[in-house]
């Protein structure tokens, strides 16, 4: 008796357990992993190698407001800013202590789009800094890391051979309008330090910086 009800029972599991394959449920469920669109705001602390030469940087991307900042501190060096906005305008530039210098440079893109990394090519998984990342390739220009588990940044290595470890990644946070502000001496040339400048190749080659540069193939 308990036999018949065994068979009778089992082509019942046979069916429930074909029943993804008949739905093509399998294929979907092994699609490549796509990367997490950037929080439209965030602060991240990234540590930088570029060349050897060691750089940490406060980066504050603000997409509602347009703008971007890298805020560069150079090893036992100097600090310096890298104001972007998303007009094409950037603003580089140094505070005292430092010397008052500033560049004035404007760029034919904006500042990157939250969703920037769609279509990117999906290299496979790979343990980075101590993390399990996904892989990712953008434009024969980037090599981005995320943590399998959380989807957080964990590092980006631009094809230039510049390495960014992220260190920290604030969801949300955001940098106070004043801080924003571009010295006085950006938009006077009286001491022929401030100019507006065509972004060199070297600029966007190079990746100067973590924002511009970057081909934008994505639009908001
Ligand atoms: C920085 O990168 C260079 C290669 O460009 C490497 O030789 C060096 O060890 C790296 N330094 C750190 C602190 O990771
Ligand atoms: C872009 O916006 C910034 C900040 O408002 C401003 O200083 C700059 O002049 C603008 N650039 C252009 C080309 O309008
Ligand atoms: C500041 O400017 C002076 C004079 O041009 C120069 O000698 C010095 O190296 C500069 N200092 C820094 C930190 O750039």
């Amino acid at each position: 008796m308990a036999s018949a009800t065994a068979t009778a029972i089992e082509p019942l599991f046979v069916l429930l357990l074909l029943l993804p394959v008949a739905l093509h449920l399998s294929p979907l469920m092994a699609s490549e992993p796509v990367p997490a669109t950037w929080p439209e705001q965030f602060h991240s602390v990234l540590f930088i190698n570029r060349s050897g030469s060691l750089q940490k940087v406060d980066l504050w991307y603000d997409w509602p407001n347009g703008r971007n900042f890298n805020i560069i501190q150079h090893q036992l060096g100097v600090l310096s800013y890298d104001l972007e906005w998303d007009n094409g305008t950037s603003f580089y530039y140094t505070l005292p202590p430092f010397n008052h210098t500033c560049k004035v440079v404007h760029f034919d893109v904006g500042i990157l789009r939250p969703n920037w990394l769609d279509g990117a090519t999906f290299l496979g998984v790979k343990n980075v800094d101590n993390f399990l990342c996904n892989v990712w390739e953008k434009a024969d220009f980037i090599t981005y890391y995320e943590h399998v588990l959380t989807h957080t940044p964990v590092m980006w290595v631009f094809s230039s051979g510049m390495v960014a470890h992220v260190m920290t990644f604030e969801v949300g946070a955001v940098l106070d309008d004043p801080n924003w502000q571009a010295p006085v001496y950006c938009f006077t040339d009286k001491d022929g330090t401030s100019h507006l400048l065509e972004p060199s190749l070297h600029d966007l080659s190079h990746g100067r910086t973590l924002i511009r540069g970057i081909p934008n193939t994505a639009h908001a």
